[in-house]
């Protein structure tokens, strides 16, 4: 009888350190890399050796990027008839998953892999779906710490079952596995995938469009800012250990430097998951430096994961305030429009309540230093009335101190 009750106890006991395990990740936004905006399936043992590599040498790493992942085609078209256990493409991967990620994990990084719910990946691989305990234990096997999980071929089935299903195999094979969920915010994934994973998708696929869609026919790309429109009615479902994911990063992939620093100052008020998604063995200077700026990324990886608000919205000029801890706020002036723009922002005439944080900014009552983060200058403070000209698609990104 006791031997019975202490199996019992004991496996109460570790469900429960595996669920700590998996709730203690992604307290703030994940960041890292992943293969599909600039390679789709087009990787190979020796991109990810490489990226690997760069992200160290080029102070990627020294920012807080970690994870590197394999999005969709690092399988075989079939899995392994006889344990039906995926098998990584041999021509691509030539020393397997494991020997991968061990490479990975010897420059202090982490390594991820994607698949998908359905009965195959977007790119036709073999999905998960039926698979889930089977696919979890392989990962942890290999040492995975992160899972990218997709939506195509899912055939009608229940999303918050098909996810939860899929939590439960990661949380069941016992490795802190980062959990994804990419079901493209079809399903309000904000309003139950809280307990479930660590990110969701709030979107379709990003483009590398500063705005307007890209449509395919039967699926359509949405540049930066028709994403940022569809993000700040639900920032109160996201905080600490689990985020709303506006897709990966697309700066370094063809827009222009205003727009780059756009883009990477957006996700960062919006406490968005910072995945890369250029090749950064060849990125430019401007690139590296938009993607390093530590000021902004403490922005994004402020402890209180609290969302941007979006405080004003007036001929092309956004005015956008993120709460952070130690009563300090970040602010982000965005200029839209095809023109540049005069910004004249009176702190004394403006009062910023933020109800879902129960913050107030009152520059009457308080006084702040102002930081410009991408100048890396102090800029005075909040007694004095802002003036600036904002080129055309770029920001003015102020951090307000006490
Ligand atoms: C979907 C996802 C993308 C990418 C591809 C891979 O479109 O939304 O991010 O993972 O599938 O096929």
């Amino acid at each position: 009888m006791m031997k019975i009750l202490s199996f019992f106890l004991l496996l109460l006991l570790s469900c429960k350190l595996y669920s700590q395990k998996f709730n203690g990740l992604a307290l703030t936004p994940p960041m890292g890399w992943n293969s599909w905006n600039t390679f789709q399936t087009n990787i190979s043992e020796e991109l990810v050796k490489g990226i690997a590599d760069v992200i160290v040498s080029s102070g990627m790493k020294g920012a807080g990027y970690s994870y590197i992942v394999l999005d969709d085609g690092w399988m075989t078209m079939e899995r392994d008839p006889k344990t039906g256990d995926l098998i990584a493409d041999p021509k691509k991967f030539p020393h397997g998953m494991k020997a991968l990620a061990d490479y990975v994990h010897s420059k202090g990084l982490k390594f991820g892999l994607y698949n998908c719910a359905g009965t195959k990946t977007c790119a036709g691989y073999p999905g998960t779906r039926g698979y889930e305990y089977q696919d979890a234990r392989l990962y942890a096997s290999w040492d995975v710490d992160y899972l990218k999980f997709d939506w195509c071929n899912t055939e009608g089935i229940n999303a918050k079952e098909a996810y939860a299903t899929m939590s439960k195999a990661l949380k069941t094979a016992g490795r802190p596995i980062v959990f994804s969920l990419c079901e493209w915010g079809t399903n309000q994934p904000w309003r139950w995938a809280a307990p479930v994973g660590h990110l969701w998708r709030t979107t379709g696929d990003i483009s590398n469009l500063f705005d307007g869609v890209l449509d395919h026919g039967t699926w359509q790309q949405q540049g930066i800012m028709r994403i940022v429109d569809s993000q700040d009615t639900i920032r109160q479902y996201a905080g600490p250990g689990h985020w709303n994911d506006p897709d990966m990063l697309e700066v370094g992939n063809g827009l222009t430097v205003a727009e780059n620093r756009t883009h990477f100052s957006m996700w960062c008020m919006l406490a968005a998951p910072l995945i890369a998604g250029n090749d950064m063995r060849k990125m430019d200077e401007s690139t590296k430096n938009i993607l390093t700026n530590k000021e902004v990324i403490a922005v994004n990886q402020d402890a209180l994961g609290i969302e941007a608000l979006k405080y004003r919205d007036n001929d092309s000029l956004q005015i956008w305030f993120k709460p952070l801890s130690n009563d300090e706020w970040a602010v982000c002036f965005l200029n839209r429009s095809s023109k540049a723009k005069q910004m004249d922002f009176n702190w004394q005439n403006e009062t910023v309540n933020d109800t879902l944080s129960k913050r107030e900014l009152n520059a009457r009552t308080t006084t702040y230093k102002l930081r410009d983060l991408w100048l890396k200058k102090d800029l005075g403070d909040t007694k004095k009335p802002l003036k600036a000209t904002i080129a055309s698609h770029d920001v003015l990104v102020l951090k307000l101190s006490k």
